[in-house]
């Protein structure tokens, strides 16, 4: 059975625990091993991410009440080096879709019936969108500067917004006091690692969908969570075979905003952010540095930058020829292309491209 453990010092947590992290302020881990991929045990008749449902950590079948049908995203060439991978065509259109569906699941399935999550409004907008379709009461914690059309989504599914007067890591801090206060569950999506197992399903679609896994992956890293997902389904293939290879990891960063980037050891830099277009990836205290930064992976991984004043040319770029995206994923393609101007790439490349324009103002 799945459980949780504390990274720092090893107490397990059950699943239904209302404990976002370890009393000794560790954070937790799940400990689960899912079967060996194969593609005998996915099930092709659904269209969707739980056609992975083999390996993801579920229990019953009230996933099926919460889930938007998110998932199955295209992976396709867009030119001979590079392909894309469309997470923007979503229900809320980002990425978080995949672990907010997950997460929901979860937090559904132990009894939860109200929840608090802070986001810069990607996540918040889709965990909000999951617990309107799970029948639970959300409240969001957003910074000032979010974007008006995202805080009206979140609004929209019935959710509460509370637009918070700080940077980004000053309401994530607000809205776990309060959640500690009231005795709310905190449902978010850095600590909680049920997402993770969300979003790892990204690099299933990917092996599933070219039969392979590109050379480089280009990931947008702010917390890590579609990052870490996809370390973790990446070293699942490898385990079970499927890939005798591991792709190196690219991690964009802003470049008004990149802790992890020249970083030594464990420890993410102490940075001051900046504003940046790139407002997805703009954590200047990202929870999960240690386990970003020190996780094993042999493949290899390495932090590279966005150039902020490339971030618009890629976003006209990606638009001129038909994919229309918000600035933080405009920015993972400015720093592919900023790699690639110093740098000679070996093999094929793949970034996601994993929000959508219509959500950006500027
Ligand atoms: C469009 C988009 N891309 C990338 C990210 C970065 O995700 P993470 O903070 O989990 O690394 C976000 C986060 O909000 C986002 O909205
Ligand atoms: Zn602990």
């Amino acid at each position: 059975m799945a459980h949780f453990i504390c990274v720092s010092c090893g107490k397990e947590y059950p699943l239904d625990t209302r404990e976002y992290r370890c009393s000794c302020g560790g954070l937790f881990r799940l400990a689960y091993v899912p079967p060996a991929f194969n593609r005998s045990l996915i099930d092709g008749s659904r269209f969707d991410l739980y056609r992975y449902r083999a390996f993801l950590p579920l229990e019953g079948n009230s996933w099926r009440d919460v889930t938007l049908g998110e998932g199955a995203t295209a992976t396709i060439p867009f030119d001979e080096h590079l392909f894309v991978k469309l997470d923007y065509a979503m229900p809320t259109l980002s990425f978080k879709d995949r672990g907010a569906s997950l997460l929901v699941w979860h937090c559904r399935n132990i009894g939860v019936d109200k929840v608090l999550q802070d986001s810069s409004g990607n996540a918040g907008n889709s965990v909000a969108a999951y617990c309107a379709r799970a029948g639970i009461s959300c409240e969001i914690y957003v910074p000032k500067g979010t974007s008006p059309k995202k805080i009206k989504m979140i609004e929209s599914h019935g959710a509460t917004v509370t637009v918070f007067d700080g940077t980004r890591d000053e309401t994530a801090d607000a809205c776990r006091a309060k959640a500690a206060d009231e005795g709310i569950y905190y449902a978010n999506h850095v600590y909680n690692p049920l997402f993770y197992q969300g979003t790892k399903t990204f690099v299933y679609e990917v092996f599933e969908q070219l039969g392979r896994i590109p050379d480089n992956l280009f990931i947008p890293v702010g917390n890590g969570t579609l990052f870490l997902g996809c370390r973790l389904a990446l070293m699942e293939l490898f385990h079970s075979g499927c890939i005798d290879r591991l792709p190196k990891l690219f991690l964009v960063q802003s470049e008004r905003c990149a802790p992890l980037f020249g970083s030594v050891g464990e420890n993410a830099r102490k940075i001051v952010p900046e504003p940046t277009y790139a407002e997805g990836i703009a954590i200047g205290r990202p929870m999960r540095a240690a386990e970003i930064l020190t996780g094993s992976y042999p493949g290899g991984q390495e932090v590279i930058l966005a150039p902020e004043d490339g971030i618009l040319p890629a976003r006209n770029l990606l638009s001129r020829r038909g994919f229309f995206v918000e600035h933080t994923t405009a920015a993972t393609y400015a720093a592919y292309i900023s790699y690639t101007m110093s740098h000679v790439l070996e093999g094929d490349s793949l970034i996601s491209l994993c929000g959508a324009g219509l959500k950006s103002e500027k």
